[in-house]
C-alpha cells in the first residue's frame, strides 16, 4: 500500500518525497518588506523584496523584542498556544522574548509532542488497534543513562534547529548517520555485507562498464578525446579499477583479517556483475546522499528532548498546561476563546494552533468551512521505531560497528546503532525504523509481537547475537500515539496549504506540516518564526 506518500513500498524516504504537492511558501519577502516599513528590519535589508514565491533568500529572522513596543507604543498581546510540540513551544518562547503573555495548552501529560525521548520509568500508552477497547501501555525499563529518541533523532548542519541548540545552550554530539562498517541487506542478497564492500563493488563495476563503453566508442557522441581521457582517469580512481578496465575488487572491499604486523587478508574478489546488479542496492548506498541526511549530523547530548525541555524552561512551567485537551476554538472580533476539557474557557487576543492538522480538523468552532476542509487535507502517515536495550555492546565488540545504520529492504527498514555511550556496558539499538506499509503492519501488533518480528528480521543481519543480552525494549507506533496520531503528514494536493499559512481571523497555524521541511523539527521552528513575525507585526500595527 502506498501509505507513505511514496511511489511504492520501501521506496526512498527523502525530504523531497515527503513534499508531494506542497506549493510555494511565499509571503516571507513581502512580510519582511512590511517589517522594514515598520522599522523592524535592519536598514541594509529594507530594499523592496520581490515576491518570487519563496525562492528568494529569506530575510534573517528578527525576534520580537520589548523595545519594539517602546518605539511604537502598544503592548504585547495575550496569546494562547495550542500544542506543546516544537512549533508551539518555539512560538511561546519567541513571543516571550518581547513580553507576550503566552499560555501553552497541551493535551498530553508531557511537552515535546513527537520530540519524545524515552528513559527508564517512562510509560508509553497507545490508542487501541482495531476493535480493542483499550490500548497497550508499555513501561520503559532501561537502565540509568540509556535513552531512546522515539521521534526525531538527527539534525542536519544547515537546519535552524542547530541555531536553537546554540541559543538555548543544548550541547551537541555527532549523530553517525553513515557507517561504512554497518551492513546492507536486500532481498537480492544471500547474506548481509558491510556497506563499504557493497559500495566498492557498485562503484567498481559501474566504472568498469563506463570505461569499457568509453573505450568501445559508445560515448563518442557525448565526449571529446580529452573528455574521454579525463573520464577514464576519474573512473580508475572512482571504481579502483586502475588502468586495467576490469573491476577485480581491492582494498576498499575490506579485510577478512585486518592488516597489522602482517599484511592482513583481504576479503577477496567481488561477486559477479550479475550478482551485484541483482542485489538492488541503489537506495541502500545513497541513503545519506540526500541534502538532509549527509554526514556529519548531530544530536543533543543525553536525548533529543533536551531541546523541548530547554524551550519549556524558557517559557516557564507556570505558562504550560499539560493534560488539557482543547474542545472548541472560537474566533471573536475582539479575541479568541478556547474551551478546554474540565476547566473554564480560556480567552486571549490571539491563538496559535500548533496541533497536527488532522486533529485540529476535528475540533469544533467557527474557523470556517474552507479552513476546516484545508485542515482535513493533509494525510497522517505512519512510522514506527523499536528501541532494544542490550546489556552488552556486541555490535561494537564483535562487529566493530560504532554508530550508523544498517540499511535493509526488510520490513524493519533501518537498524541503528547508538551514537552515544561507546564502550559503556549497555547500549540502545533501534531495531526498526520503518514507514508506510511496513510501519502499519507493525503498528497493528502488540509490543511483544513487534519485538518478536523485529528480532527475527535482525537475526538475518546479525545472527544469534541479536537476541542475546537483550535487557528490555519499547516500541512506538506514531499513528497510535494519543493526541498526535501520525508520524507526519503528506499533502495530496497543494490546495489548502497557502490558506493555512495565513491566519483564520485571530487564529494562526504552526507546525512542520506547513513547511517544506515536513518531518523535521526545523520545519516546526521555521513555521513558528513565520507565525511569530506576522503576529507581532499585526500587534504592532493594530495595537
Ligand atoms: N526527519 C526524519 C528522519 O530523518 C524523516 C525524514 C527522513 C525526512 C528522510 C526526510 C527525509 O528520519
Amino acid at each position: 500500500m502506498d501509505n507513505d506518500g511514496l511511489p511504492g513500498r520501501r521506496e526512498r524516504l527523502t525530504r523531497r518525497s515527503l513534499l508531494v504537492g506542497i506549493g510555494a511558501a511565499g509571503g516571507a519577502g513581502a512580510m519582511y518588506a512590511a517589517m522594514g516599513v515598520l522599522g523592524l528590519a535592519p536598514s541594509k535589508e529594507t530594499a523592496p523584496v520581490r515576491p518570487t514565491g519563496g525562492a528568494e533568500l529569506p530575510a534573517p529572522y528578527v525576534p520580537p523584542q520589548p523595545s519594539d513596543f517602546s518605539l511604537r507604543g502598544g503592548s504585547p498581546a495575550k496569546v494562547l498556544v495550542l500544542g506543546a510540540g516544537v512549533a508551539g513551544l518555539a512560538c511561546a518562547y519567541e513571543l516571550g522574548k518581547a513580553g507576550y503573555d503566552c499560555t501553552v495548552v497541551e493535551a498530553r501529560d508531557r511537552v515535546g509532542g513527537r520530540s519524545l525521548t524515552l528513559r527508564g520509568g517512562d510509560a508509553v500508552t497507545e490508542l487501541p488497534a482495531g476493535t480493542a477497547a483499550i490500548g497497550e501501555t508499555q513501561r520503559v525499563a532501561f537502565g540509568a543513562g540509556t535513552y531512546f529518541n522515539a521521534g526525531p533523532a538527527r539534525i542536519a548542519q544547515w537546519m535552524v534547529t542547530l541555531d536553537y541548540c546554540r541559543e538555548l545552550g543544548v550541547p551537541l554530539e555527532v549523530f553517525v548517520n553513515n557507517n561504512a562498517s554497518a551492513y546492507v541487506l536486500t532481498a537480492g542478497m544471500k547474506a548481509p555485507v558491510r556497506a563499504r564492500t557493497a559500495r566498492a563493488d557498485a562503484y567498481g563495476y559501474i566504472s568498469e562498464l563506463l570505461a569499457k563503453a568509453t573505450d568501445a566508442g559508445a560515448l563518442d557522441a557525448e565526449l571529446t578525446g580529452p573528455d574521454k581521457e579525463r573520464l577514464l582517469d576519474f573512473l580508475s580512481e572512482f571504481g579502483e579499477i586502475g588502468q586495467a578496465r576490469g573491476y577485480t575488487g581491492g582494498e576498499r572491499r575490506g579485510y577478512r583479517v585486518n592488516p597489522g604486523v602482517g599484511p592482513g587478508a583481504p576479503l577477496g574478489p567481488p561477486p559477479s556483475l550479475t550478482e551485484i546488479l541483482s542485489q538492488g542496492l541503489g537506495r541502500m548506498l545513497t541513503m545519506d546522499a540526500g541534502y538532509d541526511q549527509a554526514m556529519p549530523m548531530f544530536q543533543p547530548v543525553g536525548g533529543m528532548d533536551a531541546i523541548v525541555r530547554a524551550l519549556a524552561g524558557q517559557v516557564g512551567a507556570g505558562r504550560i498546561r499539560t493534560g488539557t485537551r482543547v474542545t472548541r476554538i472560537t474566533n471573536r472580533p475582539e479575541g479568541v476563546e478556547v474551551a478546554v476539557e474540565g476547566g473554564a474557557p480560556l480567552k486571549a487576543d490571539y491563538c496559535v494552533a500548533a496541533l497536527p492538522p488532522h486533529l485540529l480538523a476535528k475540533i469544533p468552532g467557527n474557523l470556517g468551512a474552507d479552513v476546516r476542509s484545508a485542515l482535513a487535507t493533509p494525510v497522517p502517515l505512519s512510522a514506527g521505531k523499536l528501541g532494544l536495550e542490550y546489556g552488552r555492546r556486541w555490535w561494537e565488540i564483535e562487529d566493530r560497528v560504532y554508530g550508523g545504520a544498517t540499511e535493509t529492504d526488510l520490513d524493519v527498514g533501518h537498524i541503528w546503532y547508538p551514537s552515544y555511550g561507546f564502550h559503556t556496558e549497555r547500549g540502545l539499538v533501534v531495531g526498526y525504523y520503518n514507514t508506510g506499509g511496513d510501519a502499519e503492519a507493525y503498528n497493528a501488533l502488540s509490543h511483544r509481537e513487534r519485538l518478536h518480528r523485529a528480532l527475527v528480521q535482525g537475526r538475518k543481519v546479525h545472527g544469534g547475537r541479536y537476541g542475546r543480552d537483550l535487557l528490555s525494549s519499547i516500541s512506538v507506533a506514531w499513528r497510535r500515539q494519543p493526541h498526535i496520531e501520525g508520524s507526519w503528514v503528506r499533502w495530496p494536493s497543494m490546495s489548502g496549504l497557502s490558506l493555512l499559512q495565513r491566519p483564520a481571523g485571530r487564529v494562526y497555524f504552526a507546525g512542520d506540516w506547513l513547511t517544506h521541511l515536513i518531518a523535521w523539527q526545523a520545519g516546526a521552528f521555521e513555521s513558528a518564526r513565520k507565525v511569530v513575525t506576522e503576529l507581532h507585526h499585526r500587534v504592532l500595527k493594530e495595537g
